[in-house]
């Protein structure tokens, strides 16, 4: 638990004010960019390329004209790339802080191309075309010109509303690991945002990690470690706005969906026996939502 309280006391103290965040976003960029510059690429990464692109393939989102929305995007704008280096089709990318890293980005890319060749069901055609733009990608200096150079583009917008798009804008908006560190607040209006923006007929795929992000530094903390804290302890000592996350469970997240008026067509979440004492406040949770860790869910907005 020491490694548990000690990230969780150096995210809390970079929130402490505007000029400590951004230190730590500026530090975060170079340190990370230098790191994954010259890495290889995580195996869970190489997932996300199947995960994606079976997505795609299964609900018939490839088609002329295509408008797809990433939300969250990151700093490898990854499923996005996955997709651009497979498909020719129009991508925004949305995020409310600045974590990209172009020559992590470069490097990625380049890793990615290695990774399709392997893959049975990338075609010759589409390796084809997938090599030249690999290699351009490696040419730009700026992200204008990667944005140019791949038809992206690319949407800060610190409030995190998605107001600025217009309504039945979109085929598919789909984020990655994203939408726990989405205010609990802000989250119903978002989720009725995300199906606003949709065209009648349009998907919704979300990745959602609802672990406890702390446990990454102390392997021996529960995923769930947070359901030990009262509501008032996690706010005090732990929440915070760099690595903040909603701690909303499973049964939340689809009344959420089910309210914002998407309609829910598939659920595979992870389930794990997490182990850990439980507060009184969160008694009430079923053993589904304290189980559960990740959820994959897929929704679509119908037509009228
Ligand atoms: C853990 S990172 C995941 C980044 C990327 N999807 C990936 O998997 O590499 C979480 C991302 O969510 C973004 N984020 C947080 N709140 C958001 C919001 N309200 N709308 C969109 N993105 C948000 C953060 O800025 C960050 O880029």
């Amino acid at each position: 638990m020491l490694r548990y309280l000690a990230a969780a006391s150096f995210y809390k103290l970079f929130s402490l004010n505007p000029l400590t965040r951004k230190i730590y976003q500026f530090s975060g960029n170079i340190i990370g960019n230098f790191y994954r510059k010259k890495g290889s690429l995580p195996q869970s990464y190489l997932q996300r390329v199947y995960w994606i692109k079976d997505l795609l393939d299964r609900y018939h989102l490839i088609r002329e004209n295509t408008k797809l929305l990433e939300l969250g995007t990151g700093w490898a704008h990854w499923e996005s790339l996955v997709i651009r280096a497979l498909y020719d089709i129009e991508v925004t990318l949305f995020d409310v802080t600045d974590k990209r890293q172009l020559g992590a980005f470069k490097k990625f890319a380049f890793n990615l191309f290695r990774v399709l060749h392997q893959m049975e069901y990338v075609t010759k055609e589409q390796l084809q075309k997938i090599a030249p733009m690999i290699e351009e990608i490696q040419k730009v200096s700026t992200f204008s010109q990667l944005y140019k150079l791949l038809n992206w583009s690319y949407v800060l917008e610190k409030s995190g509303s998605l107001r600025q798009f217009p309504d039945n804008a979109f085929d598919l908006v789909y984020s990655y690991n994203v939408l726990e560190h989405v205010y609990q607040s802000l989250l119903p209006e978002y989720i009725c945002q995300i199906r606003r923006v949709l065209k009648p007929g349009g998907y919704s795929f979300h990745k959602i990690d609802i672990s406890d992000h702390f446990t990454n530094y102390d392997p021996k903390a529960s995923e769930k470690a947070y359901l030990r804290f009262s509501n008032k302890v996690w706010k005090t000592f732990f929440e915070n706005d760099i690595l903040y996350i909603n701690r909303i469970q499973r049964s939340t997240w689809l009344q959420y969906f089910e309210q914002s008026g998407l309609k829910l067509i598939e659920e595979n979440s992870r389930y794990f026996d997490i182990q850990t004492s439980i507060h009184n406040q969160h008694k009430d949770l079923n053993d589904d939502d304290i189980n559960c860790v990740t959820l994959y869910l897929i929704h679509q907005k119908k037509h009228e």
